[in-house]
């Protein structure tokens, strides 16, 4: 752990050191990993095409570098600590050890299964030590992983499948998920209905829910595994090879598939792990998140591991079985950094302080925040309450495309600012530009947030559409990389960020593309047109506000809104229902035919006095109406 930096000058001069000579930099930190074939240069990198090539032409495995480069020294340690749904059941340990044996072993099935290096598996499971082992074997295979959050429905699963032309998929028969039990496989099945690339479904036994096994296609997990040998030698990867898919929403279209590849990821994650956190050996560290996003790829698996960490995950929701459950895990495992998201914060904020009076908490040294912004009050009361105000906050600035945090405090060492990001990491050069592209120099500024130098760990591609990719994000402003993020640099130089500046919406951490949720709202068959914009909300951080026109003949309102929020939760699944649907009569329009967003927004804010100029639209009539309407929802 020589790469960790323990003082606020060393973080001056490293951050400096890394701007300086960007190659030698990043050099020094990949000589601590294991490569079986050095690189010939470290970085060549193109934002117009885009393309970015880190430790070009080096050969290397990351499974190796956390487990392997891991087991004679810490063998015996606890690599994977995982507490199950119901408290009173028991949970599992997985030494180092454990851990490499149990993916050598999947590794083999996933070879005897047929699949082969540039495979695309798809990841559909709970939050079990299973789904952990399933990606580290697909990466160990060199088949490239794509996990799916096992909240979305059937349909943006075989949206998945398909665009990725996976060829098998990972799941469980159920998943416990607080008081209710999922039927994950039967969600599986419904998908395969649509999505025919599919050779091969490995089914782990976790809620002893009822499924239909296809025969020919899928298989138990612990049939697979009986008699499976431990010994894998793990595929050797170029640099650049793909080591995952994640797809993301964003302001068009449907997700795309963000791609991350093997050295430049392995480098980062493992670096941000260890210099945000401050991690130190016996440390247990616990992040909340869901293996489906990028936090849980970098922060629960990828990073924590490859710094030799001992990594809590846990299965359960934080309010079962009761608001308390949170606290009572970080007793129970002593976890010294805790990372969790605002939205998680404010609900459980909003019990009061009471579920947290029968815990300690004495463990805790680090507190993180990540995947929105934390207002003011719900960083103090995590401050106050939770780290019992001696923990420093890292509220972490990252997203799917960064694959690691860009911007945070380092703990203990960058003092914090509440709702502040604060600075960048080493590496990481970040510019402000405002909506012409110019750049915005100097403090106290607010503008667009870029990035105009590569980090190993960004995005390459966009799966299977590297236009989109350029499109998206390398095109907006020339010559550099675009967050899609609003930001502010204060007279300190320190960064605040404000949010999306796109139509891209954050409801409880899980961004959505405002076009995506109409596109499903648009699949009822009633529905003529629909706008769909965020308001604030007070736990979920934004709420979905969606304005539809809808053909009511024979129809009552009622009935319909339900109709609307079941056909979202088909189509893309809960996380995407709306809060509240207001039928329309129009949607405010310029004459050129664009929904005037701006309005919507300030109607669905509850701010209907201050709607700005109304005269120049096709159909001015229209806001009264959505204005009127708006209050009885309020
Ligand atoms: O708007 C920013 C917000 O989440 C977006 C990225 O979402 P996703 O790719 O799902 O990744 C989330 C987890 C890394 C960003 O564009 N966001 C993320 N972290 C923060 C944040 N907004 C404010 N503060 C943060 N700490």
């Amino acid at each position: 752990m020589s790469d960790k930096i323990q003082t606020l000058s060393g973080y001056i001069y490293e951050y400096q050191k890394s701007v300086q000579d960007p190659e030698g930099f990043w050099a020094r930190i990949a000589d601590s990993f294991y490569w079986r074939k050095r690189w010939d240069k470290v970085l060549d990198w193109d934002f117009e095409k885009p393309e970015i090539k880190w430790f070009l032409n080096a050969q290397l495995n990351i499974t190796e570098n956390l487990l392997e480069r891991h087991l004679f020294t810490l063998g015996d340690k606890p690599a994977i600590v995982w507490e199950p749904n119901d408290p009173n059941e028991p949970g599992v340990t997985l030494t180092y050890k454990q851990l490499h044996q149990k993916v050598c072993q999947f590794a083999n099935v996933l070879l005897a299964q047929g699949i082969k290096k540039g495979d695309r598996v798809i990841i559909y499971m709970p939050m079990v030590p299973e789904a952990a082992i399933a990606m580290l074997a697909c990466a160990r295979v060199g088949a490239v992983h794509s996990v799916v959050f096992a909240g979305f429905s059937a349909s943006a699963l075989a949206d998945r499948i398909v665009d990725c032309q996976a060829k098998m998929v990972l799941t469980a028969d159920g998943n416990f998920r607080g008081k209710k039990t999922i039927p994950v496989k039967e969600v599986v099945d419904e998908a395969l209905k649509k999505a025919d690339t599919i050779h091969k479904v490995i089914v782990l036994q976790r809620t002893g829910t009822t499924v239909t096994m296809q025969e020919g296609r899928d298989l138990w997990w612990h049939d697979t595994i009986e008699n499976m040998s431990f010994d894998h030698s793990a595929e050797s990867m170029d640099a650049e090879d793909m080591l995952f898919i994640l797809y993301t929403s964003g302001s068009t279209g449907k997700p795309k598939g963000v791609v991350h590849t093997c050295a430049g990821y392995m480098v980062y994650s493992q670096y941000s792990f260890q210099n945000v956190f401050q991690y130190t050996t016996d440390d247990v560290y616990w992040c909340t998140a869901d293996i489906g996003w990028i936090t849980g790829h970098s922060y629960i698996v990828y990073g924590p591991l490859l710094a030799g960490a001992t990594t809590l995950m846990f299965e359960g929701v934080p309010t079962f079985p009761d608001a308390g459950r949170f606290w009572a895990i970080v007793d129970k495992y002593k976890v010294n950094q805790f990372y969790t998201a605002p939205t998680a914060i404010r609900a459980l904020q909003a019990y009061g302080n009471a579920p947290l009076e029968p815990y300690g908490l004495d463990s805790l040294k680090v507190i993180g925040s990540v995947g929105e912004p934390i207002n003011e009050e719900a960083w103090h009361w995590y401050h106050d309450h939770v780290g019992k105000g001696k923990c420093p906050i890292v509220d972490t600035w990252w997203q799917t495309e960064t694959g690691g945090i860009l911007i945070s405090p380092l703990a203990g060492i960058t003092p914090t600012k509440p709702s502040y990001a604060t600075l960048p990491l080493p590496g990481v050069q970040l510019v402000i530009v405002d909506n012409d592209g110019r750049e915005l120099m100097g403090n106290s500024v607010e503008g667009n947030l870029c990035v105009k130098f590569p980090w190993p760990s960004m995005l390459r591609t966009t799966y299977g559409d590297h236009e989109r990719c350029r499109s998206t994000y390398f095109s907006v402003y020339e010559g550099m990389y675009f967050t899609g993020d609003g930001v502010k640099r204060d007279e300190d130089g320190y960064y605040r960020i404000l949010g999306r500046v796109d139509d891209v919406i954050n409801v409880s951490g899980h961004r959505m593309g405002t076009a995506e949720v109409e596109n499903a709202i648009n699949e009822h068959p009633k529905v003529v047109e629909s706008a769909v914009v965020g308001y604030p909300h007070d736990i979920k951080g934004q709420g979905i506000h969606a304005f539809v026109i809808c053909d009511m003949e024979g129809r009552s309102e009622a009935s319909l809104v339900t109709e609307i929020k079941e056909t979202v939760t088909k189509i893309i699944g809960p996380i995407a229902k709306p809060d509240k649907i207001q039928i329309v009569p129009g949607l405010p329009k310029t004459r050129s035919g664009k929904i005037m967003r701006r309005i919507l927004r300030k109607v669905a804010e509850g701010d209907t006095t201050n709607l700005g100029d109304t005269s120049t639209l096709l159909n001015p009539e229209v806001v009264e109406v959505i204005k009127k309407d708006a209050i009885d929802l309020i």
